[in-house]
């Protein structure tokens, strides 16, 4: 593999070897001093077109806890603003010297066009609607570390925005190739065009599944996708599916919440869910350094020693 660019990428095999590989970058996470020479010598660049606090901090971090060296790219202080095309900025930088490139797009495919025009990896960290693999990934280690190694017949309810979401698209892919089972919830205009074998379930109404779910992975609202027109109003979304105290009240007692944030807190999640003790949102983001060492590792090193 030298680029990821999708969780099919990977199939199962290779989500199992790529949870293992992040189990032995948490224990590295948590030394006094976690950091590994595994990458000394290669150059990693952030190349995000869209806005990112999680993904582009916790590859940065990643990158440095592998003492690889770092490069940001922020277009908004690039001949990007002059009108340099997607490809001359991808091969400007490439040319430069480094080894991997990570891409965050508006448009969906982006990051797959960059892997035709140069040899770095290319690492997929959210393109348009399409995808985001490493957050599929840093999900499933967390609810490895909660529920075992094995996820199946877990189930997961994906609830909010389908539509618009790259979140959902990946993670119904790792799930179901895990094993579990993904019922995804929300109003009709709010779910995909086609989800024509798709491996769900769909359910228009929220109180109908909470009883019976493991886990509810909450979806930001997306407003900046012209919401909307979608859905009449925020208030009469949150009180059809936002996870009210009341609602979170009617799970099982281990049912996990989670969300990839950034949360809108009062929308989709009240804030007293989100920072109750069934929300693993802040383990996400921990788990998510982990997660992108073990992909820096697997694309850039080499078969070589963790150490
Ligand atoms: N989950 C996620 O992709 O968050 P950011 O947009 O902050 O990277």
């Amino acid at each position: 593999m030298t680029d990821l660019l999708s969780v099919d990428d990977l199939g199962p095999s290779g989500i199992e070897e790529m949870l293992t590989l992040s189990e032995s970058f948490l224990g590295v996470t948590r030394r006094d001093i976690p950091k590994v020479p595994a990458l000394r010598g290669k150059t990693v660049v952030s190349l995000f077109y869209e806005d990112s606090t999680r993904t582009r901090l916790s590859f940065e971090t990643a990158a440095k806890r592998l003492s690889a060296d770092t490069m940001n790219f922020s277009v908004a202080s690039s001949a990007v603003r002059k009108g340099e095309s997607l490809r001359d900025t991808a091969q400007t930088i490439e040319a430069m010297g480094v080894d991997a490139v990570i891409v965050r797009h508006q448009c969906a495919g982006a990051p797959h066009r960059i892997a035709s025009w140069i040899d770095a990896s290319v690492i997929n960290a959210g393109d348009g609607r399409h995808e985001h693999p490493t957050q599929a990934l840093l999900d499933l280690l967390t609810l490895r570390r909660h529920r075992g190694p094995s996820l199946s017949g877990l189930r997961v309810a994906i609830v909010g925005d389908i539509r618009h979401s790259r979140v959902a698209r990946s993670n119904v892919k790792a799930l179901d190739a895990v094993g579990a089972q993904v019922l995804l919830v929300g109003p009709p205009t709010l779910m995909p065009e086609s989800i024509e074998g798709w491996p769900v379930t769909v359910h228009d109404d929220l109180d109908d599944v909470l009883a019976e779910v493991d886990v509810v992975y909450l979806l930001r609202i997306q407003r900046e996708r012209q919401f909307e027109a979608l859905f009449p109003s925020l208030r009469e979304y949150t009180a059809r599916y936002g996870l009210s105290a009341t609602r979170a009240a009617r799970l099982k007692p281990d049912t996990l919440i989670m969300h990839p944030g950034p949360m809108n807190r009062g929308i989709e999640v009240a804030a007293e869910v989100a920072d109750g003790p069934a929300s693993i949102v802040v383990e996400q983001v921990a788990n998510g350094v982990a997660v992108r060492m073990a992909v820096l590792w697997s694309l850039l090193g080499s078969g070589g020693t963790i150490a």
